[in-house]
């Protein structure tokens, strides 16, 4: 461990110990889970977590969630859908993923033989029955520690609106899901609404056990010359260090907003990210683009952010959530 106090020795040659630095407690818990440190991959970000296992020590970080799963495979947008934007991203993956058979049958037995990994499985659909078949089937998986809804996603049968959007539809999918969920359920918000606290405290009332936020937000690119859109989809969810301002923002409303725990995401790539996010209110945090230009952010993310806590002098950082001070 990186805690241990060494003796040294100064000129006179008399045997000095340095102050003693106090012991870190870096874990956290979330909807009854507890995560050894508050730092997790974000859906989209981390495949569905194996494919990283060579290059990361994955039971080093708080956890990962994987990407999105649907009733059936999805192939996703075609190309072009990802664009690099002045300190962001632009994708629109179209939500590709192998479908919640082939993730139960193919990779949860991976992820079940690494040894003290935490990992929530992240659903979606396109309607409320396409949540709840979802979330049945992954019921019957082991090893899941909790399921994050992610709401961002267009109802076909209400015209396309996102369930997110709209506070009457996200309480109504939550509750369905909650009523059959065998695991805790965290919400996972969409930051293209006008009310943040408003769709925070509709997920909770529904029964949320934790909400995260924020998914991507709505945005575009042109290409002056041809004048074509940058992404196939024209729109394209705009995420990285580009949208942390209005991510810690809406995590600070979120988190005044309700009693149940807040997972912070938007644009941390330092440990002094995060630790605004966790002063904001957030018990912990994801980490998305990041992993893109580095596959290890996450377990450097660890590192550094254990050194910050020591170097702070914080003995538990969740004593650092909504440690904000305003004058
Ligand atoms: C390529 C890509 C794919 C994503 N896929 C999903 C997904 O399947 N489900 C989901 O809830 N969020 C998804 N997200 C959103 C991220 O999990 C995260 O909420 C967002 O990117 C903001 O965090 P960041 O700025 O650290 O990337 C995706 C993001 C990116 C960039």
């Amino acid at each position: 461990m990186p805690y241990a106090v060494k003796e040294r020795r100064i000129d006179g040659g008399q045997l000095v110990s340095p102050a003693p630095k106090p012991a870190l407690d870096m874990s956290v818990n979330v909807a009854g889970i507890t995560l050894k440190n508050p730092v997790m991959a974000a859906s989209g970000s981390f495949g569905y977590g194996v494919e990283f296992e060579d290059v990361v020590t994955l039971d080093r970080l708080g956890g990962f969630v994987v990407k999105g799963l649907s009733r059936e495979p999805m192939a996703g947008n075609p190309p072009p859908r990802l664009f690099e934007t002045a300190a962001g991203m632009l994708n629109a993956i179209g939500l590709q993923n192998v479908g919640v058979r082939a993730f139960l049958e193919e990779k949860l037995p991976l992820l079940n033989n690494i040894k003290n990994i935490v990992f929530f499985c992240n659903v979606f659909g396109h309607s409320q029955e396409e949540y709840e078949d979802v979330v049945r089937m992954l019921n019957d998986g082991a090893g899941i520690a909790a399921y994050e809804l992610n709401v961002s996603c267009p109802n076909t049968k209400c015209g396309g609106i996102s369930f997110g959007s709209d506070p009457k539809m996200l309480f109504d999918v939550v509750s369905a899901v909650k009523k059959i969920a065998t695991r805790p359920l965290i919400v996972k918000l969409s930051p293209n609404v006008t009310s943040i606290p408003e769709v925070a405290r509709a997920a909770e009332e529904a029964g949320a056990d934790a909400i995260s936020l924020v998914n991507t937000f709505v945005a575009m690119a042109i290409d002056a010359e041809t004048r074509k859109p940058r992404i196939s989809n024209v729109t394209a969810g705009l995420s990285g260090p580009a949208i942390k301002p209005i991510a810690l923002r809406m995590v600070w409303e979120a988190a005044k907003a309700v009693k149940i725990p807040v997972i912070g995401i938007g644009g941390i790539s330092t440990a002094e990210d995060v630790v605004e996010f966790l002063l904001a209110g957030a018990t912990a945090i994801e980490v998305g683009t990041v992993n893109f230009w580095d596959p290890c952010a996450c377990e450097t993310l660890v590192d550094s952010l254990e050194k910050w806590c020591l170097e702070h002098r914080i003995e538990k950082i969740s004593d650092l959530t909504g440690g904000l001070t305003i004058e």
